[in-house]
Parts: C-alpha cells; sequence; structure tokens
C-alpha cells in the first residue's frame, strides 16, 4: 500500500507501507499509481515527497512475486509517470534504497537521504539486472564507470558514498522525510529542467569500447559462467551507445532472458534459503528458535593462529570486548600486531576508527575469568582441547559459554570435560574468519537450545549466516568434502590430471578446483586428519584401508614435503606464491605410481569428473539429512554456497540436485558404484532413493519425507 496525506500545507507525502521493508509488491504499485495521480491533481499541492514507512524506503521488488503470475502496475511507466510530473517529486530515503527502490528514487527529481541509510542495484546477486530504468538512469548520474562497478556486482554503498557519486543530491542527519519536506517547500516552484535523469546525456569517456571491453574481461571471468553480470554490462552498454528510449528497449529484452532463467531461480532460492535457516528448529527436535539468547558482552578467543585472528577482529568489529589469548608472550605479540593490522585496514575500508580499545591481549588463561563467551581456536588436537576445555571449566563463570571452532571433533567429547556440558557449543567459522559469512554452530547431544540459540545471535550480530548442525565427523560442510576430495584421488589413480580435474570444477563454477583448493589449505592439513583417523600408513602401498579402496596420494605428496602453496610445490608447482602451474614432476609420478600398482591410465572426460565428485558429495548430502545432522536441504545449500565456493548461480548442491533430476543422481550413482563396488560413497543412500520412489518432489517439500524417513528409523 501507500499512504497519502498533505503536510506542510502543500507538500504531498506519499508513504510507502509493506513491513518489513517496504518492498513493491502489486499493492504497492497501484498505491504508488494512485497517490501519485492524486498528488498531481491537487490543485493545493505543489511539490511532493516520497517515503517509506519504519525508517525504511524501499528494500526494492517483491522478491516473492516472482515465479507467480505478476499483476499490478508495472515499474517502468510508473517511474517514468513520475518522472515527467511536472510537480518536484523528492525522494526522501532512510534505511535503504536497493533496487527497484533506488530505481524509484532515481525517477525522481530529487533525492535527499539520511547519512546511516544504504543505496545499491543488488539485482545481479539475484540473477537479474535493474530493469525499471536503473541500468539507463544510474550511468546518467555517475558515469559509465561508477555505474558498471556498482550493477554487475551489486554493492551496496552509504549515502556519503552515493553523493559523491552524485546518485543523491543530499545528505542530512536528520529525520530524512523532515528534511525532503522542507526541501520540496523550497523547489515548489523551481523549473524542473535538467532535473529529469532519463532527459541527461550518458557521459562517456572516449576510450568507451575499451572500457566495455575491459568489463565485459572482467564479469567473464569473475562470474564464472553467471549469465546476470553479462546482461548488466550489454545493457549499460545500451545507455552509453542509445537513446533512451532505446536502451530501455534493449534493457527490457535482457531482462526476459534472465527473469526465466534457471540461475535467477536458483539464487531467488538462495536469498530465502540465508534468511530462513536462522528461523529453523533442529532436526533433533530441540526447538532453540522459541528459547531466547543470552546477551553477550565480553568474550574470548584462546589460539591466536590463522582462526583466532580472523575471529577476534569480527568480534571486536561487532563491537564486543575480547580477551585474546595465546600460550606464550612472543606468538602473542605477533598476533597483536597483525590483528591489529587488520582491525586498521577494516577500518579504512568502512569507515570510522579500528576498535584496537576492546581487545586485551593475555597470554595467561586466568584472564579469561569474568567472561560471558568462549571461543577456542587452538590447534586441533583433541587431547589438548580436551584439557584445555577442563582448564576453561574450572576457570571460567559457571553460566559462561564455552565455544570450539574445531573443523570436525567430537563436541560431546570436548562437552564431557567440563562442568557445564550444555554450554558447550561448536562455532565452525570458516577462513579467513573475519571475511567468509558462514557459521557452523555445532549442537551436542548435551547443548542447551539457550546455548545454541545464544551462539547463533552471537554470529549474526558478528554479520554472519549461522546454520545450526548436529554433531559429527566434520559436520555438515567438511563431511562432505571427504567423499568429493576422495574421488579427485581415485580420478587420479585411473588417469586424469589434477589440471584437468579442477579445470572441469572450474568450468562448472567453483572458484577452485579441489586440487588447487588442497594446496592452498595445506596438504599437510588433510594428512594429519586422516593420520587422527589411523588412516595413514608411512610408506604403505596398500590401496584398501579399513576394507575400503583409499588411496594414498595425498599421504605420498606429504612425505615428499610437498604441502602445497606454502612449500612451493603440492599437485601443482608455485614459481610465485599464488600461480598453481602443472608440474611435470607430478606427472612423472603419477605414472610410476600407476604402473607400481599395475593401474592402467584410460581417457576420462569432464562429465565423469563431475557426476562422481559431485554426486557422491550431494548423496553425503542426503545421508547428513537423513540421520538429521541438518535440518533441511536448504541449510546445506547455504553452507555450501557461503563456505565452500559452490557456484552461487547453481544454488547449492542440493538444489542442483533437484535441478538435475534426483533420478539422474540416482541412476549415475549406482553405474559408478558397479564400476566401483568397494567405494562405499557411491552407494545411494536410502533417502535418495526413497525421494525418487516418490516421485522426485519439489525440494521444498524434502522436509515432509524427511520427518517420515526419520520416524520409520
Ligand atoms: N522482497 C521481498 N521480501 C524481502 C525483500 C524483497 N525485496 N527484501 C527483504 N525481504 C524480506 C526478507 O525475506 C526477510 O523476510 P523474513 O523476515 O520473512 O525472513 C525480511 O524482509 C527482512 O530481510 P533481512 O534480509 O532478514 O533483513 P535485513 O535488515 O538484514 O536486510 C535488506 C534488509 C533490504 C537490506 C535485505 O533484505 C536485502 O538485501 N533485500 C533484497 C534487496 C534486493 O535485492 N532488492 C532487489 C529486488 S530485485
Ligand atoms: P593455527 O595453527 O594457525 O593456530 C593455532 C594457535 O593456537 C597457535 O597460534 C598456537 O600458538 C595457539 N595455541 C596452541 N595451544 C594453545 C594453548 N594451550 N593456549 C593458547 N593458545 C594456544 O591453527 P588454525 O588454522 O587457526 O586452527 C585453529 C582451529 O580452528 C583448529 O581447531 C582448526 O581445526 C580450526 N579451523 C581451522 C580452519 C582453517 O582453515 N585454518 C578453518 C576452520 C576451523
Amino acid at each position: 500500500m501507500a499512504q497519502y496525506s498533505r503536510v506542510s500545507g502543500n507538500v504531498g507525502l506519499i508513504t510507502l507501507q509493506n513491513p518489513p521493508v517496504n518492498a513493491l509488491s502489486a499493492a504497492v504499485r497501484q498505491g504508488i499509481v494512485d497517490t501519485v495521480k492524486r498528488a498531481l491533481g491537487d490543485p493545493e499541492v505543489k511539490s511532493v515527497v516520497i517515503c517509506g514507512q519504519n525508517g525504511v524506503f524501499c528494500g526494492g521488488a517483491d522478491i516473492r512475486e516472482f515465479g507467480t503470475h505478476m499483476t499490478g502496475p508495472p515499474l517502468v511507466p510508473m517511474i517514468h509517470a513520475i518522472e515527467m510530473a511536472d510537480k518536484p517529486v523528492v525522494a526522501a530515503i532512510e534505511g535503504v534504497a536497493l533496487g527497484g527502490g533506488l530505481e524509484l528514487a532515481l525517477g525522481c527529481h530529487y533525492r535527499i537521504a539520511h547519512t546511516k541509510a544504504k543505496v545499491g542495484l543488488p539485482e545481479v546477486t539475484l540473477g537479474l539486472l535493474p530493469a525499471a530504468g536503473g541500468t539507463q538512469r544510474l550511468p546518467r548520474l555517475t558515469g559509465l564507470p561508477a555505474a558498471i562497478a556498482l550493477i554487475t556486482t551489486g554493492r551496496q554503498i552509504t549515502t556519503a558514498e552515493a553523493l559523491k557519486l552524485s546518485i543523491v543530491d543530499q545528505v542530512t542527519d536528520y529525520s530524512a522525510v523532515d528534511t525532503a519536506v522542507k526541501f520540496a517547500k523550497s523547489v515548489a516552484e523551481r523549473s524542473l529542467d535538467g532535473r529529469r535523469v532519463s532527459e541527461r546525456p550518458c557521459p562517456c569517456p572516449p576510450d568507451v569500447d575499451a572500457l566495455f571491453e575491459a568489463a565485459m574481461q572482467k564479469v567473464r571471468q569473475s562470474a564464472r559462467g553467471a549469465i546476470a553480470p553479462v546482461a548488466c554490462v550489454q545493457a549499460l552498454q545500451a545507455a552509453a551507445t542509445m537513446p533512451y528510449a532505446l536502451g530501455m528497449q534493449r534493457e527490457k529484452e535482457l531482462m526476459a532472458t534472465l527473469f526465466t532463467s534457471g540461475q535467477a531461480r536458483a539464487l531467488q532460492y538462495s536469498f530465502f534459503a540465508q534468511r530462513a535457516v536462522g528461523r529453523w528448529s533442529l532436526p533433533s527436535g530441540a526447538r532453540w528458535d522459541g528459547s531466547k539468547p543470552r546477551p553477550i558482552r565480553k568474550t574470548a578467543v584462546i589460539g591466536l593462529g590463522t582462526m583466532g585472528r580472523g575471529i577476534t577482529v569480527s568480534l571486536a568489529q561487532a563491537g564486543l570486548s575480547v580477551i585474546a589469548v595465546e600460550a606464550q608472550e612472543k606468538p602473542l605479540k605477533e598476533a597483536q600486531q597483525a590483528i591489529s593490522g587488520m582491525l586498521q585496514r577494516g577500518a579504512k575500508r568502512r569507515g570510522g576508527a579500528p576498535p584496537l580499545d576492546l581487545i586485551t591481549y593475555s597470554a595467561n588463561l586466568q584472564a579469561v575469568a569474568d567472561v560471558d563467551l568462549v571461543i577456542e581456536a587452538v590447534f586441533e588436537d583433541v587431547a589438548l582441547k580436551k584439557q584445555l576445555f577442563q582448564h576453561l571449566s574450572a576457570i571460567c563463570k559457571p553460566e559462561a559459554f564455552l565455544c570450539t571452532n574445531t573443523s570436525a571433533l567430537d563436541i560431546d567429547l570436548l562437552a564431557s570435560q567440563s562442568r557445564h556440558p550444555e554450554l558447550v557449543v561448536g562455532m565452525h567459522f570458516f577462513a579467513p574468519a573475519h571475511v567468509m559469512k558462514l557459521l557452523e554452530v555445532v549442537h551436542g547431544s548435551r547443548s542447551s537450545p539457550e546455548a545454541v540459540a545464544t551462539a547463533m545471535n552471537l554470529g549474526k550480530q558478528m554479520g554472519k549466516v549461522g546454520v545450526a548442525v548436529g554433531n559429527c565427523h566434520g559436520f555438515v560442510g567438511n563431511r562432505m568434502l571427504k567423499p568429493y576430495l576422495e574421488q579427485g584421488l581415485f580420478l587420479l589413480e585411473e588417469g586424469a590430471t589434477p589440471e584437468m580435474v579442477d579445470g572441469a570444477l572450474e568450468e562448472f563454477g567453483f572458484a577452485m578446483g579441489l586440487f588447487r583448493m588442497s594446496d592452498l589449505s595445506g596438504i599437510d592439513v588433510g594428512w594429519r586428519v586422516r593420520k587422527g583417523e589411523g588412516l595413514v600408513q608411512p610408506g604403505a602401498s596398500v590401496r584398501v584401508r579399513q576394507g575400503r579402496r583409499y588411496s594414498p596420494l595425498g599421504d605420498l605428496l606429504y612425505e615428499q614435503g610437498r604441502f602445497g602453496q606454502k612449500t612451493g610445490r603440492g599437485w601443482y608447482r608455485y614459481d610465485n606464491r599464488h600461480e598453481a602451474k602443472p608440474d611435470p614432476w607430478l606427472n612423472n609420478f603419477l605414472e610410476d605410481y600407476r604402473a607400481r600398482h599395475g593401474l592402467a591410465a584410460r581417457r576420462i572426460e569432464c562429465q565423469e569428473v563431475l557426476e562422481r565428485c559431485l554426486y557422491t558429495l550431494i548423496n553425503e548430502g542426503f545421508r547428513i539429512l537423513e540421520e538429521g545432522i541438518a535440518a533441511g536441504p536448504e541449510d546445506i545449500d547455504v553452507i555450501y554456497v557461503l563456505g565452500y565456493g559452490w557456484p552461487k548461480h547453481r544454488g547449492g548442491p542440493m538444489y542442483y540436485a533437484s535441478m538435475v533430476g534426483l533420478i539422474k543422481v540416482l541412476e549415475r550413482l549406482e553405474h559408478y558404484l558397479r564400476a566401483h563396488p568397494d567405494v562405499p560413497s557411491l552407494q545411494p543412500c536410502s533417502l535418495l532413493r526413497r525421494l525418487v520412489a516418490s516421485g522426485s518432489p519439489p525440494i521444498h517439500k524434502w522436509r515432509k519425507i524427511i520427518k517420515k524417513t526419520q520416524s520409520h528409523l
């Protein structure tokens, strides 16, 4: 809806009303059309202000309407009518003006924004482009380079930046609505010449072709198969080369191809999945969503290595005080320097002062005695962590939450070391922890709903998307990675090369193939995990462990001191630190290995690489759902998109499976199992079979069947 009133005598005030973000639903659009008509027809009204209720201008098109039969007036003529009005129309931007919200504001003759508001055109993140004139009006205000950067990334910017880019005309610390009303009165009689953005020329630099060539190359490289960023560049090209009306036509045509695309559907699924994961109750039945999180003021981080540093930065940036603890003075000093540097760089980017004062450094564990919550990030060593939990339990106040950042260890085992196991949960961050948005909150069998709720809430305060998961080896993300990585090694044994496997996965859309990822995270890290599981047998040539096929290739590389990027050699060679180059040594090594084991190399197609790597990962996802380790497929998909570089425009592994067709996934797993009966991860999970037997229902119906499956167990 949109409410109309007359204020200050002769200003017509239109207020968008559609909680929580005043999205432009059919009713809101109709409301705008009606109220604008009323304001323009009212002889007493000399100028108009458009604002949103509850301190939010507008979060854009109503995403819930996508995929339904859309009714109500379309945005383009609505915004055009506002722009063509003969009375000045002022947008009063508070909270956010995003997508269609900003496009509406760009159709107004003036824009006044609150200092704390954010603006942007995030459509590309939903697989779309700003198709209500955004691609044509924005560059007319900002120039092409800034418009390309904003529209192809969907970045949201502060109003200070928007002012510099001429997207808004004025920024105020006071109420944007009151300021806009005052302003509207002052311009009531002023001519609108030059105020209609669509009538301005699009400023074009002389090297416009080179500009677009570079822009296209950049999006093609970073988008990895995503079509929306490419269409955004094409629409902007139209703005630069065509008159406004033709540019609008081009924008519409490009949008038509995106709107019904599978990529847009996947990205929109992901948008809602990311918001829904915070709400659902745990599969174990514990209803943490009903229990209140406890407020956390003082925190502690133990172990200031790679992860501890990022977690400390993230906590301080969220305004929490942190006691940061290392075992000894020297690494403590080094960590302090590194953390201060990270905070300073962060402050430079975000503006404001670095929150250095919020952190107290100590080499004495006693310093954590009065904190509300501890996150430990010491070495992944079960004996060390068990001992630490005993110490923490003795030192901390009895009501303190004790959290572990372990990647895979048993939360129940660690909880059993504490006098208050109900206050122990996993908070599994991802590297780099101050950047990555994902947080797996792991509930042990004794974790209280309040402890899970508190960890989820703290994650939210830190700007993370928390996903509550059950306790098992590797939890959700790392557990699913295991069969995926294992298939990579098997493919090498059978004739593939790291660059061929990675090439197929990167072509699929992963930011990094599995061997490049292994080189980055460290071949030694995986080796230590396998050693902990009793799988490593130095020098052993047997390809079977614990009764199943096992590839010792990673262990052999470890024995050669090839740990990946950190040693300059791994699955690839690194002459400069980051650039992976195929290594002839590795090819010889693989040939020797195959010869020693009597393995004949065969030609392997990309399709086999993808099916074996991805379908085993997906199959493990079904096992996780069946066991109730994740509440639903959306949880798994959010974990993979935010934490594991799964291509966003493919929704996530479970969504992808639903798109490929469950029957196909099942058939291909069965096919590969026949060829490799000694690989249990190829054995299709019974939930997958059950879903296929129920006619492969759409993904939003899986939960019901999962519940039934669980009640049969
Ligand atoms: N259409 C429909 N619903 C929307 C929406 C939109 N454009 N934007 C947000 N919502 C809903 C969310 O689904 C959520 O619903 P829920 O409470 O039922 O889960 C609610 O509004 C709050 O959103 P949330 O993201 O949790 O709140 P926030 O305060 O962290 O962020 C925004 C608010 C507006 C910044 C963020 O929601 C956003 O970026 N929205 C998308 C904007 C966009 O892409 N617009 C262009 C559409 S083409
Ligand atoms: P790291 O080796 O970089 O850091 C560990 C730090 O803990 C070191 O600085 C060490 O000095 C310190 N430490 C060891 N014992 C201590 C003690 N008793 N008291 C205080 N400090 C102590 O390790 P990391 O990569 O940061 O991993 C830490 C934890 O996070 C592990 O459990 C790991 O599995 C998990 N994790 C790591 C990653 C990753 O990508 N690195 C991702 C997610 C989770």
